[in-house]
């Protein structure tokens, strides 16, 4: 069985194996591209169209194609309705773009590809795991592992160096940003933390060019475009947009040409400018960076390597801004937008070894790497309590950075004596956080409990994650002896307080 990974980018999508020589490789798609975009067009009747097709079909129709679902990802809300009334959630786009990767590799491997490992990016919540294993499985896809972008990146790194290093895995791609900091010793590769930003990537960058296009076209022709009024002048934007950006990285001036309504504007940019438009979102990533290195207890001069990874690393500011910070000159090893993909292949192969299955290619065995990758949590997992005031809030069980798989149990009182009813609601957040602040993802019920004499913390709750960072949790009262388990149904969606649901 090939040892297949696929890293579903927010822009992206990549798939790549294992060859007979043990390293990774990206699987080119059926056009012979190594990457595919992941955008989608419907149209009628007809059967989705998926990657630079579906980007050309859109420019003239931009309302029938979609991007950027990766960002919604979880959400239940609809966001493309067919001719025949069929809806489609951001998982149903992320079904159809695995489902095409999926075509696109058994045609260029010839063989049947049914299991592979996915990434997801280090800091996606547990609703957002469990679509993309959803997603996953409707395409015709068991999900072996799903692994953080980030520790992929590390472990294709790792692999590479076999050195005993400190490493700060900096990953920017299209629409999140991702920092891991790992350790390598030998052949185990120990993830010490995991973070980043769930909506900054390139696209927010591209958003910041065509603002301030936007901006000087209506000053010189005195008409301020609008999405519902112009969307072709905004399908034209976002692709000029980007191009200018990616042309600012190997030069210092470029310039958009761009018209709406029979007028024009040519508007030049400098690297200069584009650096100011975005520096505060630079500065984002760069803060986040050390806030990483600092919830591991060291500093900067503890680092041995930082390994750029995603697509937008290539914007020459990252690296100034990083060796700035840290005096430690960058490094990308591995082609920066492969390698999150290269590291999801190779953990496929040592998961196929693990469950005794031969990994092959081309009917060929192939030699599989051999690294332990120890993870940890990425969020904390608590349980809602309320305070004597009435203000609910999290009171963590597995703090963030808890070595996974595990196992922990927490004891809590009623809030009343004469309670007999509990409820325990899971919350994905930090310690002491407000409810509302925290994801809500799971709640379960305890009634008929006998009333309490004397107080006591009565209610034992057991949270427990599995190699997928994925949480399933147990409500037990000591006393009654009721005994809920608390099965997390993402199905219904879950309470994302603070957070947009909209695609951007
Ligand atoms: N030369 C370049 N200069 C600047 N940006 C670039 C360059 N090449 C690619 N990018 C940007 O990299 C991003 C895509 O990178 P990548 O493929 O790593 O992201 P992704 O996997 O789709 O997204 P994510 O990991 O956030 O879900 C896009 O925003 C693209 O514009
Ligand atoms: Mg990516």
């Amino acid at each position: 069985m090939a040892a297949i990974g696929f890293d579903i980018g927010t822009t992206r999508c990549k798939a790549s194996f294992v060859d007979e020589t043990g390293r990774a490789q990206i699987v080119p798609n059926r056009r012979g591209d190594l990457f595919t975009p992941s955008a989608i067009f419907f149209e009628d009747g007809k059967r989705p169209i998926v990657g630079v097709e579906a980007l050309a079909e859109g420019f003239l129709q931009p309302e029938h194609v979609h991007t950027c679902f990766k960002r919604v990802l979880g959400s239940q809300e609809a966001l493309y309705a067919d001719a025949d009334g069929k809806t489609y959630t951001a998982m149903d786009f992320q079904t159809i773009l695995i489902k095409a990767i999926k075509e696109d590799v058994e045609a260029r491997l010839n063989e049947a590809v049914d299991e592979a490992v996915i990434t997801v990016p280090a800091n996606f919540k547990d609703h957002k795991k469990q679509a993309t294993i959803d997603a996953a499985k409707a395409a015709g896809i068991k999900t072996l592992k799903l692994l953080h972008e980030p520790t992929a990146a590390g472990i294709a790194h790792a692999l590479d160096k076999k050195q005993d290093q400190c490493v700060v895995v900096y990953d920017l791609g299209g629409g999140t940003f991702d920092v891991s900091v790992l350790e390598t010793k030998g052949d185990e590769i120990t993830v010490l933390t995991s973070t980043g930003r769930e909506k900054l990537g390139g696209e927010d960058f591209n958003a910041r060019i065509e603002t301030y296009v936007v901006e000087l076209f209506a000053a010189e022709n005195h008409y301020t475009p609008t999405l519902e009024a112009d969307p072709m002048f905004f399908s034209e934007l976002a692709e000029k947009a980007e191009q200018a950006k990616v042309a600012l990285s190997d030069k210092t001036t470029t310039r958009i040409v761009i018209g709406c309504r029979g007028q024009q504007s040519i508007v030049e940019i400098t690297r200069e400018k584009f650096q100011e438009l975005t520096k505060d979102l630079l500065q984002d990533t760069v803060d986040c960076t050390c806030e990483a290195i600092a919830e591991t207890g060291k500093t900067w001069s503890d680092i041995d390597v930082i390994l750029l990874v995603g697509g937008a690393v290539r914007m020459p500011a990252v690296e100034t801004a990083l060796a700035d910070v840290s005096g430690i000159s960058p490094r990308m090893n591995v082609e920066p937008d492969r390698a999150v993909c290269y590291g999801a292949a190779l953990q496929c192969a040592i998961e196929l070894e693990a469950m005794g299955k031969a990994v092959t290619i081309g009917g060929r065995a192939i030699p599989t790497p051999n690294v332990l990758v120890r993870e940890v949590t990425t969020h904390g997992v608590g349980c809602c309590v309320v305070a004597k005031d009435g203000t609910l809030s999290n009171a963590i069980i597995l703090p963030k950075g808890t070595a996974i798989p595990t196992t922990k149990t927490d004891r809590f009182a009623l809030q009343f004596d004469a309670q007999t009813e509990a409820r325990v609601e899971v919350l994905q957040g930090e310690e002491g956080q407000a409810r509302n602040a925290c994801l809500s993802i799971g709640c379960v019920e305890l009634a008929n409990l006998p009333p309490q004499q004397r107080p006591s913390k009565r209610i034992e709750v057991t949270y427990a994650i599995d190699h997928n960072g994925m949480i399933t949790a147990r409500g037990h009262d000591l006393i009654g002896g009721d005994q809920v388990e608390i099965r997390i149904d993402y199905s219904k969606g879950v309470e994302e307080s603070g957070v947009s649901q909209t695609a951007a």
